[in-house]
């Protein structure tokens, strides 16, 4: 079987999850299966992992890589943004443990979809191409300089943003922009020459960002996903997720922190109103992040952060005061 996704952080993930023989397991992002067949492993013919991924290329071959596990892994294709729904539909209501691999696999970067600036192909990026939702090539033909210019700013964090929806609409105004690779080469002459190659990544990789957070909706799944994970966590329970981007990460970062009791109501507020409680408390005060010999040996890695949080006791919940 050819190699799906190379995942990352993997011995750390499996360790601070901790599997235990028998427990119920949620993958919510499925991919080729690597982890899931590592808590599999753990939590033995008496144990159950539950895997999501809205990608049903993901779960074709998920369902094949696993199938040794038998009915010890329930697969399903849906978007971890709806986790309660899923794990209420399965009457599933307490879970050991939770992971959230975020982003894309090298599957869904390899596979023409047009996610990648490296090739020349239909600009497409969406993670599941049964989801009726706008492509890329809809986005960055549709949309007004202003709103193309706000969404690379803010799900791009691209300094550059308004030269570049100023670039694409001047492009698109001859015909249609139809290519990862047209796309590339418009972001890459308007960024201004002398900073284009200055930094260790290409210069379209924040637009392309932005333009896939939105085709995908991808921020506001992992606040729900993750918000519904920790919901289900028994008491002593894991939850790890791994980011790509500081956008995910400071996502991941806040919703642990109202979790684990920290109010993020703006101060003037009389009472908190953000739904903050004391469920987990946070194992990785510092999230880890990979060694210099994997992203030598897997450099998709380098941009990952894993953090994990752990379900306590619900005799010691309370909020923080503010
Ligand atoms: C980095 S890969 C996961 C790799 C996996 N851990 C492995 O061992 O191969 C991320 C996966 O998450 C899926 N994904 C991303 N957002 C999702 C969402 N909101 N709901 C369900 N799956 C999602 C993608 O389709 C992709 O297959």
């Amino acid at each position: 079987m050819t190699e799906y996704h190379r995942p990352v952080l993997i011995d750390e993930t499996i360790t601070l999850l901790n599997p235990k023989l028998g427990g119920v397991f949620l993958d919510a992002t499925i991919g080729g299966g690597s982890d899931a067949a590592a808590i599999l492993e753990k939590i033995g013919p008496t144990g159950r992992l539950i895997g999501i991924d809205r990608d049903p290329d993901a779960i074709e071959f998920a369902r094949q890589r696993l199938r040794e596990f038998g009915d010890n892994a329930t697969l399903i294709q849906g978007n971890f943004g709806e986790l309660a729904e899923i794990l209420a539909s399965l009457g599933v209501s307490r879970l050991d443990g939770a992971l959230f691999d975020l982003g894309v696999s090298s599957h869904q970067l390899d596979a023409a979809r047009g996610f990648s600036f490296s090739r020349d192909e239909p600009l497409d990026m969406r993670m599941s191409t049964q989801e009726d939702t706008p492509t890329a090539r809809d986005i960055v033909n549709s949309y007004s300089e202003q709103e193309l210019a706000d969404l690379i700013r803010r799900y791009g964090e691209e300094r550059y943003s308004r030269r570049i929806a100023g670039a694409i609409v001047e492009r698109r105004a001859n015909a249609p922009i139809e290519t990862t690779g047209e796309l590339a080469d418009i972001v890459v002459h308007a960024v201004p020459a002398k900073s284009r190659w200055r930094q260790d990544i290409h210069p379209a990789t924040r637009s392309f960002q932005a333009i896939r957070i939105q085709v995908n909706n991808e921020l506001e799944a992992v606040e729900r996903g993750i918000s519904a994970a920790i919901e289900a966590l028994g008491p002593g329970a894991r939850i790890c997720v791994i980011s790509f981007h500081s956008l995910e990460d400071r996502i991941v970062k806040q919703t642990f922190r109202r979790y684990a009791g920290h109010c993020q109501c703006p101060p003037k507020l009389p009472a908190c109103v953000c739904g903050a409680k004391k469920l987990i408390r946070t194992v990785t005060a510092k999230p880890v992040t990979p060694s210099v010999d994997e992203i030598i040996d897997n450099p998709r890695s380098r941009s990952s952060k894993l953090r994990c949080a752990e379900r306590v006791d619900s005799r010691e919940s309370g909020v923080d005061s503010r």
